[in-house]
């Protein structure tokens, strides 16, 4: 995944550069680098770790140019090290270049460029790329876009690159297929990254790159090219954020940020579109597509993680309310088992980030076979957004934080009003239940806010539970696929083992692992479920397991039976999970915490998992 930054023109490009890395960080931490370029000379440097680490091993050195990449590393192909880390340099030391992404036939051109006498100083598939590009461009006596162009053509895989070369003294040549790449236009400079935000304090004009094309990147000129080498329109967009968004703002963590974010969020994302007073849901993605939807004999929700949790809700939401029979599919699953898709069936892809390669490359395959694709998506401007019919985005804003918190209740708000939309349009659901439902999806910011309002508790019991090797998570109905993501929250952030299950299926197999050390999380909500999920937290007490619970305001039963209890407000079983997810947003990130764990960065994980 990585990522990766460039810039040229008037100003000192190390610092832009710099600052740049720290804000992609989320993408990848195992190493960092840059290379920059001064009268004609090559200085890489590079360093194992975060950015900060590269920034203390370079005090002192010579950083002066106005031109330069830099590339912060989450390992495909290697071990996270110095050596392996970017901006790697061609054998003959002219060229550098930065990747993001996978060159999957990689050892098939190493072999070639091995007989050919090339030494390689990495592991990685990116220097491989890299000599291959130089070897062209000797044997065919050409330029290095010529020579790109050529081995692009050869190469399977995906890659967003940068090149520079020390004899071209202002230029950084940039390709794209399959992972992000955005170019900043300034006045006299050009800066180049794979998400806005290393951009977004100097320029709001963007260019959002596409597959197969290439960029020559000069401080006045920025021409784009396809594979062809026939020359493009640059498509210019003005970016809609604003740099506080990408800030801490006094937080200590960009997850608790976001965590606190979540009520302005959800009303974000409900403004303009949930009105109450009408009785109207104005959804233009979904009004245009109606009868598709309508008539859709099947649903497929395509997404990973956090994302395919959220689908799971929908399947729940859409299956009631609009009573179209739903599959949620993991996207790597999905596109590599042939699957069946009928005509007329709807794919909704889910994804915060919009640059998933899971997602991508399962939707792509589903265009191909004739799908109508429709993206719930946050990343405005990213590769699925791009790639869908239509779409809905969540405006959940920047999440930067590796674990994904304001985005899935953000998707949550969209699914909601789309199967309301959808439901009601249909006649699936009568206007007595809609009506309710939108009001009780407009009380949830504020709901949120109250959740919000004093955490102290959760954190203290996660003081109490945070040696614990691992937790199980329960929930039925709606609130199963909110314990799935109680788990793999607390998963990510304290590296507990954590397992998420249906409350009943318990029985059959999971409950051999209850005794007296093991934190058993009921998501235990008043709905239709709620007497027999009570009957499931007997039968963890009679074994003697801890039982933490997620329950209603005003309950006092599922509190009499637990030994620590978090409460959200009263909501429709419907609604529910927008609300129960919080407390276990906030027990992962004070576990972390109270382990001194990194819970921005949490160790292997990426923010944006742009490799398959
Ligand atoms: C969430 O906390 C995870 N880090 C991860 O599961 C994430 O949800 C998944 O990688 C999907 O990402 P996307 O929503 O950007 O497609
Ligand atoms: N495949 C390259 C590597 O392992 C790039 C990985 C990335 O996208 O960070 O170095």
């Amino acid at each position: 995944m990585c990522g990766i930054v460039g810039y040229t023109g008037h100003r000192e490009a190390y610092p832009v550069i710099i600052k740049g890395l720290k804000r992609l960080e989320y993408r990848g931490y195992d190493s960092s680098g840059v290379a920059l370029l001064n009268n004609g000379q090559l200085k890489v440097f590079r360093k194992k770790g975060k950015v900060a680490e590269l920034e203390e091993s370079v005090i002192g050195k010579d950083l002066q140019s106005h031109i330069g990449i830099g590339h912060t590393r989450w390992a495909t192909h290697g071990e996270p090290s110095d050596r392996n880390a970017h901006p790697h340099q061609s054998q003959s030391g002219e060229l550098a270049m930065i990747h993001n992404g996978i060159i999957e036939n990689y050892t098939q051109i190493k072999q070639e460029l091995l007989s050919k006498g090339y030494h390689f100083k990495s592991d990685t598939d990116t220097e491989v790329l890299l000599n291959f590009i130089e070897d062209i461009k000797k044997n065919n006596d050409c330029g290095l876009e010529e020579a790109l162009r050529i081995a692009l053509k050869r190469v399977v895989g995906a890659y967003c690159i940068l090149l520079i070369s020390n004899d071209d003294p202002d230029t950084i040549i940039a390709a794209r297929k399959g992972s992000p790449l955005v170019i900043g236009i300034g006045k006299g400079e050009h800066f180049l990254a794979s998400d806005a935000s290393p951009i977004i304090e100097y320029t709001k004009e963007v260019v959002y790159v596409n597959d197969y094309e290439i960029a020559i990147v000069r401080p006045d000129e920025l021409i784009l090219k396809n594979l062809g080498n026939e020359k493009q329109t640059p498509f210019i967009t003005k970016l809609d954020m604003e740099l506080a968004a990408i800030e801490k703002g006094g937080y200590d963590h960009f997850m608790l940020k976001e965590i606190h974010e979540q009520p302005e969020a959800i009303f974000d994302c409900l403004r303009g579109r949930l009105l109450t007073q009408t009785g109207q849901i104005k959804m233009a993605g979904i009004e245009n597509n109606l009868d598709a939807f309508i008539n859709a004999p099947r649903i497929i929700i395509v997404a990973c993680g956090t994302s395919w949790h959220a689908g799971l809700i929908a399947e729940y939401l859409i299956e009631e309310l609009c009573r179209i029979p739903v599959e949620v599919e993991y996207a790597s699953e999905f596109r590599y088992r042939n699957p069946v898709i009928h005509k007329g069936d709807v794919i909704i892809a889910i994804s915060q980030s919009g640059e998933t390669a899971d997602t991508l490359v399962a939707l792509e395959s589903a265009k191909e076979k004739g799908a109508f694709i429709f993206g719930v998506v946050n990343a405005v401007g990213s590769s699925i957004a791009r790639l869908s019919h239509a779409g809905a985005y969540t405006h959940s804003g920047p999440e930067i934080g590796v674990a994904s918190t304001k985005a899935f209740t953000g998707q949550l708000a969209v699914l909601t009003m789309m199967a309301l939309k959808i439901g009601y349009a249909k006649g699936a659901i009568k206007q007595p239940r809609y009506l309710q439902l939108m009001q009780d999806l407009e009380a949830v910011p504020e709901k949120v806010r109250e959740i919000l309002q004093d955490t102290s508790h959760i954190q203290r019991m996660a003081a109490k539970y945070k040696d614990a090797t691992d937790f199980l998570f329960l929930g039925r109905g709606y609130n199963f696929p909110v314990a799935l993501e109680g788990a793999l929250k607390l998963k990510e952030i304290s590296y507990i083992h954590a397992e998420g299950y249906p409350a009943a299926e318990m029985k059959h197999g999971p409950i051999a692992l209850v005794d007296e050390k093991l934190p058993v999380v009921f998501v235990a909500t008043k709905d239709s479920y709620y007497q027999k999920i009570v009957s499931n937290v007997q039968e963890i007490r009679a074994r003697k397991g801890k039982v933490i619970a997620v329950a209603t305001a005003g309950d006092m039963v599922i509190p009499g039976m637990s030994d620590d209890v978090m409460f959200v407000p009263d909501a429709d079983e419907a609604i529910a999970p927008m609300l129960s997810v919080i407390p276990l947003q906030l027990l992962s990130y004070y576990t972390g915490l109270a382990k001194g764990l990194d819970v921005d960065k949490p160790r292997n994980l990426a923010k944006s998992v742009t490799v398959e």
